[in-house]
């Protein structure tokens, strides 16, 4: 399953999709802050696809531009926070070089429609690290109580 936005495809990682992964994996200012470790080469990167990105309802944000992947968002079901069958937590990252475009949000706006219009979700959530105020930006955005 695809989904399309203004700039943005949202499709399921690829084995392939590695070498550009790990260019925005590897720096520090990315994962720690979605509570996953930095990347610290092409095979991790790989390994990471295969292992906890290959999987349901994930998606690599893929800009229309270039159609070359630059984050990744998800929607995970029975986590810490979403503990019922219609609830899930909606979960992203982006590499340093595309913050501040807006594009979080857009994919996230696409994969809210899809958590309630076509999975029948009652209530999606999400959280950040206290400090992470961009992360806190998109949820007021995005309209998160
Ligand atoms: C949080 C994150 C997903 C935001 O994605 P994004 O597509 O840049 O989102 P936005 O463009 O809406 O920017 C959100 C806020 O980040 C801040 N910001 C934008 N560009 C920035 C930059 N280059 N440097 C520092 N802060 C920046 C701004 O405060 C912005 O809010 P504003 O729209 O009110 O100005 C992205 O910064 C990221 O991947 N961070 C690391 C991983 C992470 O924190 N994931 C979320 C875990 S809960």
């Amino acid at each position: 399953m695809a989904f399309e936005t203004e700039r943005l495809i949202l499709r399921p990682w690829e084995e392939w999709d590695a070498e550009e992964c790990y260019k925005y994996a590897k720096d520090p200012r990315v994962g720690p802050a979605a509570g996953w470790p930095v990347h610290t080469d092409i095979e991790n990167t790989r390994q990471v696809i295969r292992e906890i990105l290959m999987v349901p309802e994930t998606y690599a944000m893929v800009l229309k531009e270039t159609g070359l992947p630059v984050g990744s968002i998800s929607l995970h079901f029975h986590s810490d926070l979403a503990r019922k069958d219609d609830e899930c937590e909606l979960g992203y990252w982006i590499g340093v070089p595309l913050w501040g475009q807006g594009l979080v949000p857009e994919a996230s706006r696409e994969l809210l429609r899809h958590a309630f219009e076509d999975l029948g979700k009652a209530r999606v959530w999400c959280c950040y690290h206290k400090g992470n105020e961009k992360s806190k930006r998109v949820q007021e955005k995005l309209g998160f109580k």
